[in-house]
Order: C-alpha cells, then structure tokens, then sequence
C-alpha cells in the first residue's frame, strides 16, 4: 500500500518512519516534511493546508491510506474531503475535529459526559467576563481564547489583575483574531500533566502507554510555553489504576457522548490530564498524536502501525491483537533554535546527524529541519527530537543526551532536565 504522511514536523517523520517499517507499505510520502522524512520517505511538495491538491496527489499515486499529523488540517475539514472522494484518511471529521478547535464545545461535551474536569463558564464578550471576575472570590483562574492559537490562547492566572488582562487580551485586542469571538473562564488545577493518547474507531479504544511533555521553554517548568521541549514514555505518575480510571471516566464516556451528538470521533483521541489529588482531570483533548510525545511512543511501538491506522479507519479495531511495547522507556529531547519560541533565524548547517545516527537506541526525529545546497539546515523553531530507548528512564535521558552532545549548530539548545519528573518515582 502506498501512504501519504500530512505535515512536516517531529511527529510527522516519527509517524512516516515508523509506517515505512510495515512490511504492507510499498511507498511512503509526506506533503511538505522535513529533511528526516526525505531520508526515511519520500517528500511531496504539497503544503499541508493545500487540501484539493493533496486529493489530486492522492489520487494520481493511488495512495491507499492517507494520515493527518496536525490539527489545522482537520479542522479545515480534510477527512471530509477526503471522505467525498472515497479515499481513505486517518483522523477525525470536521465536527469531531471540534473538541480541538474549540475549548467551549470540548468543555460541553466533558459536562454532558459527565467528565472530570475544571468547572468553568464560557462568555462572549470581555464586558460580562470581567464582571464574573470581578464577582468570583477564587482567583487562580485559567483563562483560554476558545478557538485554535497554536497553544497561546492559554493564560494561567494568579490575580485577579491577570485575569482580567488575558480576557482583554483575547476579546478586546483580538490578539488571536476569531479564534477569541469566546472564551473559557475555568478553575485552575493542582498537580502534574500527563498525557494519555488513544486510538479509536469509535467503538474500540487502544489506549497508548502514558506520557509526559514538558511544555515550558526552559529548565524547571521555567519561561515562555512553547509546543513541548520533550517527552517521555511511560509516566510513572499514570500507574495502571489511574489508566484505567482514565479509560472508564474520561475516554469512554467521551466517546460515547461524541456519538450521542453525532459526530462520532475516529482518529487518535489525545487527553491532556492534570492529575490531580481528587484524580485525573481533563485540561484539553487534542484530535491528532501528540508533538512530541508521537515520537518517543512510537519508538517503544513494536506493533504494526499501518495495521493498527488501517484497522480504525475500517472499523475493525475490535479484531486486531493487542499492541506489543518495547518495554524499555524512551525520552526524547527537543533541539531548538535561538530564540524560539520567540523569533528565530533558520538555515543553519546542522552538523554531527551522522555521529549521533551512529548511537545504539536513538533516533534522531527531524522537526524544523529543511535540505539547502545538499546540506542539512534549521527551518524552524524545534528542529529535531533526539529520542532513546532505556533500561530505566534515567538510562533512556543519558543516551538521548548523548546523542544532543553529538549534534551543533550556531544557537542550538534544549532543556536539561527532560524526564526528571519521573525520577522521584524511580528511586
Ligand atoms: P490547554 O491548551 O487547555 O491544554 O492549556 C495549555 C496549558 O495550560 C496546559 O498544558 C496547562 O499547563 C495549563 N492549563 C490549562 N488549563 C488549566 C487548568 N484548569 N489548571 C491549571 N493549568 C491549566
Ligand atoms: N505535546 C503537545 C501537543 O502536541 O499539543
């Protein structure tokens, strides 16, 4: 079967490099990719918002099987187009792509669902937020822009004075346009994050083993969020009596409810869990694999993966074996450019891939990564995910880190410190 990847990030090459080892994939190509995925597969030129022409692609290729990495795509309605045109996708529609796009119809669907979850009141316009806030005697709030703001329509306030800022920020300025016509007020949760990915036909789950990213840009938790600086797999904080609380509390009776108000969701069903002293709360879902915990989870994935796409889109979960795991942890670690996640120059030579390739258990995953003059550069803010296998978690951060030595350019960094959370749990 050929395979068309959509996307061109981490994730992406993660996902292309890890169909291509299927032995029923005969090609495998991503519209735009990476320089990883111009290694591991075949890039197209094709952007990934360009919907009619990836059809065109699919359809003069014969491709069998067509897999969506990022949500701008699905919530511009690529599985519906795809759908028209009888070819198949994997992801979910438009309207399932709805608990992503939108924080006030995913929190909906959690209070039908009857979901753990922050409590919370969505408002239109900043006049009758403020005089909520003004009103409410518990402060530490989250305040997020209900639409989609590339993760920075989410404001964790401490004060009041906060708040109030971030509400003007989303509904005065319109410092995220259209995606701040609502917003979300919710109480803010105690604990630590987790996320917990599942595959779903919309009957079967196959829940993914859980992980962790780390989402501030710097060591400790410190500065700026950006789109994860790592992750790691498994999470000794999920224990499987928590997995499974997830499973009957949170993911089923989502799916469930998804059904109830037809739009049944199909695709990967990724639950951002705070968890919490009272249990695991939803913080958001995401309707696509995680960047970057994609990578570190499919490096333990022994498993078929075009199987287990090909098995959702059929509806055929139910028959397929369970998923096999390398049971060591891996860790993957985000090489980032100067400045990201603020403005960032790019076309840097990339040196020391070859060296770093070389390392038994690592994988290096390209991100913003791009060939220029036959020479690897920086094209982006992350630019690779340097992810290991491990016998502990401990064992799976020195090798990724040992592959990040291997590798330079002018103004690479990463955190120090991915994985860490895990360690109190390992002594
Ligand atoms: P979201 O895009 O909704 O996941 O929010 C982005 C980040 O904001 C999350 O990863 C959390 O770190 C933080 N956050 C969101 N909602 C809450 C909440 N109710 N309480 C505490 N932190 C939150
Ligand atoms: N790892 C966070 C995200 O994919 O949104």
């Amino acid at each position: 079967m050929k395979v068309l990847v959509v996307g061109s990030g981490g994730r992406e090459h993660a996902l292309a490099w890890k169909i291509a080892q299927s032995r029923r994939a005969d090609r495998v190509y991503v519209a735009p990719g990476n320089a990883g995925t111009a290694a591991d597969a075949e890039n197209v030129d094709i952007s990934d918002s360009d919907i009619p022409r990836l059809i065109q692609f699919a359809k003069r290729n014969g491709v069998g099987l067509t897999v969506v990495g990022p949500e701008a795509p699905l919530a511009g309605g690529i599985v519906n187009a795809f759908n028209d045109e009888k070819l198949r996708i994997f992801g979910p529609t438009q309207e399932a792509a709805q608990l992503e796009g939108s924080k006030v119809f995913c929190k909906q669907v959690l209070r039908n669902a009857d979901v753990p979850t922050a409590e919370y009141r969505a408002f239109h316009d900043a006049a009758s937020a403020i005089t909520y806030l003004n009103e409410r005697d518990n402060i530490p709030v989250v305040v997020k822009a209900d639409g989609l703001a590339a993760g920075k329509g989410v404001f964790v306030c401490a004060s009041r004075e906060q708040a109030i800022d971030a509400v003007k920020q989303i509904a005065v300025d319109r410092a995220f346009g259209d995606a701040g016509n609502e917003l979300v007020i919710e109480e803010r949760l105690e604990g630590q994050e987790a996320s917990v990915l599942a595959i779903t036909d919309g009957r079967t789950i196959v829940t993914l083993p859980p992980a962790q990213d780390h989402k501030p840009a710097y060591d400790g938790d410190q500065g700026p969020n950006t789109g994860g600086m790592g992750a790691y797999t498994p999470t000794p904080l999920v224990t499987e009596e928590i997995l499974r609380m997830i499973e009957g509390q949170v993911l089923v009776p989502t799916i469930h409810q998804m059904k109830r108000s037809r739009r049944p969701f199909r695709g990967m069903l990724y639950a951002g869990l705070m968890i919490t002293a009272q249990g695991p709360r939803v913080l958001e879902y995401n309707v696509r694999f995680g960047d970057p915990e994609c990578q570190p989870l499919l490096m333990r994935l022994q498993s078929d993966l075009l199987d287990l796409l090909d098995a959702t889109v059929d509806s055929r979960l139910d028959e397929l074996d369970a998923l096999a795991w390398d049971p060591r942890p891996a860790v993957c670690v985000v090489m980032a450019s100067d400045g990201y996640p603020g403005s960032y120059e790019r076309g840097f030579p990339i040196r020391g891939l070859d060296d770093a390739a070389k390392l038994p258990d690592v994988k290096v995953f390209h991100a913003g990564t791009a060939i220029s003059d036959g020479k690897t550069v920086t094209a982006g803010g992350r630019v690779l995910g340097i992810t290991a296998l491990g016998n502990s978690i401990s064992a799976a951060k020195l090798q990724a880190y040992r592959g990040v030595k291997c590798i330079r350019w002018n103004g690479a960094w990463c955190r120090k410190d991915i994985s860490d959370k895990a360690l109190e749990y390992e002594r």
